[in-house]
């Protein structure tokens, strides 16, 4: 097939790695995208797709420039307070036994391991276990290594940096024990199954690139994987309009809570 615009671009890309750029905000897509392709001083999308098959550093650039992993150890501290003193006690009060937790794009590792460390103020790491699922099979691998640049560890609560990491040169290792807590594996949350009856769910900072139309079918399949009185949090720019939409209703900024019985 001759690709000869950014239509046939998305067809081949879909058969190609399982993305569909359609389900993303074409305009910001189709410019990042056209900007790799000149990057690599390629002429056209044509000579792209040929490059792709049969160069591998430039398909994973590809996928990798595509998918934007950038995240930080607690991003955005002031939720993860609300998320700490406000939602796990209520988690706690609708749920008995231990809880299924799931990072829904979770890139290098950050969010669940935060997750983690957090979650050590309330129980024995033996305890703890969390989903983390991504897209992106570079950034699991990166995840399952561990290694972090001080810079993304801003906001962490420097006990944890003490307690739960080993310096490496410049770089910051995180310990095998909150390692092991974390059970990583790769989801396209456009077209795979969701886990099941999750206690919680994050999903943040990735919904900003979708369309519209993506992201309602993504929010069914949120409150569809939730228990009932199960919380969603999501990134600090994607509050979900009319959430009821989906059964779900605002417990704190940036919380929402599935199919309420009760409320704090
Ligand atoms: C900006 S990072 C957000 C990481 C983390 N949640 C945070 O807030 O710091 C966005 C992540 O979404 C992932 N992603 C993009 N499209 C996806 C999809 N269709 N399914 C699952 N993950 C996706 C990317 O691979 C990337 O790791």
């Amino acid at each position: 097939m001759y690709i000869k615009d950014y239509e046939d671009f998305k067809i081949v890309i879909l058969e190609m790695t399982g993305i569909n750029l359609s389900a993303y905000k074409e305009r910001q897509m189709k410019r990042r995208v056209e900007s790799l392709i000149k990057k690599n001083n390629i002429e056209d999308f044509n000579s792209y797709v040929k490059a792709l098959n049969v160069d591998k550093n430039i398909y994973n650039e590809f996928i990798n420039y595509l998918t934007i992993n950038v995240s930080e150890f607690y991003r955005n501290p002031a939720q993860w307070e609300v998320l700490e003193e406000e939602v796990i006690p209520m988690v706690l009060k609708n749920t008995s036994g231990k809880l299924k937790i799931w990072s829904s794009a979770c890139s290098t590792g950050e969010e669940p391991y935060s997750l983690t460390m957090m979650l050590t103020k309330f129980f024995p790491l033996a305890d703890i276990r969390i989903i983390a699922t991504d897209i992106d099979e570079g950034a699991i691998s990166k995840a399952q290594i561990g290694l972090y640049n001080p810079k993304g560890m801003e906001g962490l609560p420097k006990t944890f940096l003490a307690k739960f990491f080993t310096q490496q040169g410049n770089y910051y290792k995180i310990n095998d024990e909150i390692k092991n807590c974390v059970t990583f594996s790769k989801l396209n949350l456009l077209s795979d199954q969701f886990p099941k009856d999750c206690d919680l769910i994050l999903c943040r900072n990735v919904l900003i690139y979708f369309t519209e139309e993506a992201k309602v079918g993504i929010y069914e399949n949120f409150h569809k994987a939730l228990k009932t009185d199960g919380i969603l949090f999501v990134g600090s720019t994607e509050q979900i309009i009319m959430p009821n939409r989906y059964n779900l209703k605002p417990v704190r900024t940036f919380f929402y809570q599935n199919n309420v019985s009760t409320t704090i």
